[in-house]
Parts: structure tokens; sequence; C-alpha cells
């Protein structure tokens, strides 16, 4: 079921999120807590990425579109569905790109982001995976995990100005 996106300055997305036990893996709760996610991302027409924190759930949980990886022309026909996920590797090289997010509408900032980077997480059925990603991924990779810190782009972006409508919202 879609839900509601919270928006800043609500104090729910400070909190840092807690692990999801793995062993309970995979069960109705988280299940049913991702196919919420989907809903409500699937409606922003301009998101790519959503935490579960964004819905007022302090777990470690993120979920990324099919869209997200469209943009980097690599075949993806499903969700990315990331559980506890940790960056292990980033690239020393950085760029700061343009970033904006569905808790803070029509606000756009520039971050500085590594270029690369690696993660690693559990899928719904508590299956680990490896993932590296470049572009528009590896932005969505940070952008989200600093999420699950209860951190936002705006406390990192510098020329934080009013949103061109087109872009796309991690
Ligand atoms: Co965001």
């Amino acid at each position: 079921m879609k839900k509601e996106i919270i928006q800043h300055p609500d104090h729910i997305l400070r909190r840092v999120s807690e692990e999801i036990p793995l062993t309970s893996l995979p069960n109705k709760e988280v299940l049913e807590m991702i196919k919420d996610m989907k809903d409500t991302l699937d409606a922003e027409e301009d998101g790519v990425a959503l935490s579960a924190i964004q819905i007022g759930i302090p777990k470690k949980i993120f979920i990324v579109s099919p869209k997200a990886f469209d943009e980097e022309n690599e075949k993806e026909a499903k969700y990315l569905i990331c559980i506890n996920p940790k960056i292990i590797k980033s690239s020393k090289k950085t760029k700061w790109l343009d970033e904006g997010c569905l808790s803070i509408r029509n606000i756009y900032g520039e971050v500085e982001r590594s270029n690369q980077v690696t993660i690693e997480a559990y899928d719904e059925n508590g299956k680990k995976f490896t993932r590296g990603a470049s572009g528009l991924v590896a932005q969505v990779f940070q952008h989200e995990s600093d999420h699950l810190n209860g951190v936002l782009f705006i406390d990192k972006a510098i020329n934080v100005r009013e949103i061109d409508p087109s872009k796309n919202v991690l």
C-alpha cells in the first residue's frame, strides 16, 4: 500500500535505522514493508530510490528502482532490495553531483560523492550479495546509506537551490 513520504524537517528522518535480524528472513512483516515501499516509490514519477525511514520505519532497508539502472544502461528488470547495507569500498575519486530527495521536495544541491562504491547487503530472503556501482547507482547507494544513518543530503550540499522538476530525486 502506498504510504506518505515523510518530509524534512520531521525528526523521524534523523533517526539511525536499526538492523533487520537476518535469521527472521524471509518474513511477512519485511515483505509487506518492501511492497509498501515499492508502491510508494512507483507513485513518484521522478523517484529512483527509497529508504524505509522515509515511510516512517527506522529499519535498515532501501530499494532502488529499475529506473536508476536504465540510466546506466544496465539491464535490471526488478527493484534492487538492500537489507542491512554497508558500503565496503568507495573510490577515492569523487565528483560534486546534483542531488535531490523525495523527503526534501523542491530543493536541489550539489554533493560530493565517490565515483564508484561497492555495497554488501542482504536480499529479502536473507541472501547476502555484493554489488559494485558507478554513476547514478553509486550516488543512490551513498544517498540511501546516509538516510539509514539519519543524514540528509542538505547536510553536505553546496549551492542549495530550487529544483528543476525534470531531474531524478533519490
Ligand atoms: Co532521499
